[in-house]
């Protein structure tokens, strides 16, 4: 059952040229290596990498994503931007939407909302990211915001086979700082819950990841919030051996 499966999700950000590729290389030479299959790794890289890696990871046990998307299906006159059938036709599988790099340049729940609606239309998986802000964190207003952000994020979608969750608190990104267990676990709680109202018997089918400094240091403290589906990692994802580390320190 895939319900078993840890993810782990490199978002490389605005890192990577050709030659990156020798990075996915060490990770898929581990993974082959490795006794425990029960993961699923992703490459979340910039557009310019998609199509020739993904002709060069074909056979392998890693998976390719985009980082984000135009929300129209169609073409159009948006200079700069690529859509998630561009994504698609380049040989991306997920794509990451509503990471909070991208809500800070404008994205709100509507439009991200639609990114995610355009790209389930060309099959795409959605790492759909979520969380609150240091400011909302301190105003206590965590709760408000997860349910606005999950419930205008996933208007009329109501298959939720593609959908991963990822939970990011903002102020965790970047910044070396992560949530006390308790916190973790209360709030990947409380997103249950919010999937529970909306989806009732269905929210147990959604994965939920962790993202915000995940390192090999904090892997294994991560990693006792039982109820986390793996990982998104930004920073240590472009280094291998971190990035490996992380992996197999999660199965210690
Ligand atoms: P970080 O980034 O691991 O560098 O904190 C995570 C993310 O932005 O997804």
């Amino acid at each position: 059952m895939t319900n078993n499966y840890t993810y782990f999700v490199a978002n490389w950000k605005m890192f990577g040229l050709n030659s990156s590729l020798k990075i996915i290389k060490k990770v898929i030479s581990y993974l082959k290596k490795s006794k425990n299959k029960k993961n699923k790794v992703i490459f979340c890289v910039p557009y310019t990498l998609l199509n020739s890696f993904s002709k060069k990871v074909k056979s392998s046990n890693v998976s390719l994503g985009a980082q984000n998307c135009h929300h129209l299906n169609d073409y159009g006159a948006y200079t700069g931007s690529v859509n998630s059938k561009m994504i698609k036709d380049a040989g991306a599988k997920y794509v990451i939407i509503g990471h909070s790099e991208n809500r800070f340049n404008g994205d709100d729940d509507n439009i991200i909302n639609k990114k995610i609606l355009s790209s389930l239309k060309n099959n795409l998986k959605i790492i759909f990211c979520i969380g609150e802000t240091l400011i909302q964190k301190r105003k206590k207003i965590t709760n408000k915001i997860l349910t606005k952000q999950i419930f205008t994020g996933l208007k009329n979608v109501n298959n939720v086979n593609n959908i991963i969750i990822a939970y990011e608190p903002v102020w965790s990104i970047g910044t070396g700082i992560i949530p006390s267990q308790k916190e973790l676990l209360n709030n990947i709680l409380l997103i249950k819950k919010i999937l529970k109202k909306k989806y009732s018997k269905k929210y147990s089918k959604l994965k939920i990841l962790y993202g915000g400094s995940v390192n090999p240091k904090n892997i294994k403290n991560l990693n006792k919030s039982y109820s986390i589906n793996g990982y998104l990692v930004g920073g240590a994802s472009q280094l291998p051996n971190k990035f490996i580390d992380i992996i197999k320190k999660s199965y210690m």
